[in-house]
């Protein structure tokens, strides 16, 4: 792979300068540059960085016909020395490449994902202030890019790195539905990997529970609807009877990074930890049952989100979301960890 060249921006001023931290919508705003790479005749070429502009690709490109198109979500913050980092990029960096076998697209070398992003963040470094709770959202995609509107597994794709600022991605407690009807994806099917076509499937469930008042919907499983699973742009956990508890990953589950990392700081804080099975049947009898039950979202972009409001069987169940909840003992230390305030002993902060 050679190596990556640079072209920077002409404009005198920089995005950075004029965007208004203070108040913005997630994803609106691309930062000043972005990467790229091509595959080509079997492997990874030409990687560079250019100021942001809009792609050029025939519409007979495979990606628009048939779903060849794989994407992460990973952050870079700023610690209060004013260092930055990349928050766990390896274990990104696997999953995406778990991801693209699953898609039958070609794998990225971690060398080369880990170079493209150092160079990527410290060009783009000014545009994670320092204020509490705004980061980098990073936004690595592959698209097939083959022209042929036969079906079949491209030959020629690219490889992107895009940054945009990111505040919270849900401002409010989440109001969400336990869908038993519309499936996300099915054992064996492709639902572990972070490819295009599995958000574009639900949004038509997400989009009718919109229509009834909730934010998301959670999933559960396609034979049977009994057990829950994740809520389409968070991994679940629950906190009751003193255990933090989450759905066992299966290939119909996405393999979060802060699910991970929120599992082991809780066993580093003394917290019993279940990754099991959990159907909404037994959700259900401990809301009913009067016990505190503190239920949540985690994910790059929803960090820790919790949800005020669950609707199982058309009845509404109000989780526990006060202030001593455990999430946030649990979200306050994930900060901590990334915020250089407490000693980082996973080597989870890839400083740039
Ligand atoms: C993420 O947390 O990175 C996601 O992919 C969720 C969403 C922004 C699609």
């Amino acid at each position: 792979m050679n190596t990556i060249k640079i072209e920077k921006t002409e404009s005198k001023e920089s995005g950075w300068e004029t965007f208004n931290f203070k108040s913005f919508q997630f994803g609106e705003t691309p930062t000043d540059h972005f990467f790229l790479a091509e595959f080509k005749n079997g492997k990874w070429v030409n990687p560079r960085i250019e100021p942001f502009h809009s792609l050029t690709i025939s519409p007979f490109a495979l990606c628009f016909h048939y779903g060849q198109t794989v994407f992460e979500g990973m952050k870079a913050f700023r610690q209060d020395d004013g260092k930055v980092h990349i928050f766990r990029p390896k274990k990104h960096h696997k999953r995406f490449n778990r991801s693209l076998e699953r898609m039958c697209m070609p794998e990225i070398e971690e060398e080369l994902f880990l170079n493209a992003l150092e160079k990527l963040i410290q060009l783009e470094q000014h545009w994670i202030p320092k204020e509490e709770g705004v980061s980098l959202y990073i936004r690595p995609f592959i698209i097939a890019t083959e022209p042929r509107l036969g079906v079949k597994i491209a030959n020629e794709y690219l490889f992107c790195i895009t940054c945009t600022p990111m505040g919270l991605y849900y401002p409010k407690p989440v109001r969400v539905k336990v869908e038993t009807d519309y499936v996300r994806a099915a054992e064996g099917g492709a639902g572990y990997a972070k490819c295009g076509g599995n958000y574009g499937a639900a949004f038509f469930a997400t989009k009718k529970a919109n229509e009834q008042g909730f934010d998301q919907v959670i999933w559960t499983d396609a034979k049977t609807h009994e057990f829950i699973e994740e809520s389409g742009t968070m991994n679940l956990m629950l906190f009751m009877d003193n255990k933090l508890v989450t759905p066992k990953l299966s290939s119909s589950i996405l393999d979060g990074v802060t699910r991970s990392s929120i599992l082991q700081i809780a066993k580093d804080l003394g917290i019993q930890v279940e990754e099991r099975p959990v159907s909404w049947k037994e959700l259900k009898e401990q809301l009913e049952s009067g016990n505190r039950v503190e239920l949540f979202g985690v994910g790059t972009a929803a960090v820790i989100s919790p949800i005020s409001c669950v609707q199982i069987q058309e009845v509404d169940y109000f989780p526990y979301i006060e202030n001593d909840a455990v999430m946030y003992r649990l979200k306050k230390e994930l900060d901590n960890i990334r915020r250089g305030r407490t000693t980082d002993k996973y080597h989870w902060n890839h400083f740039i």
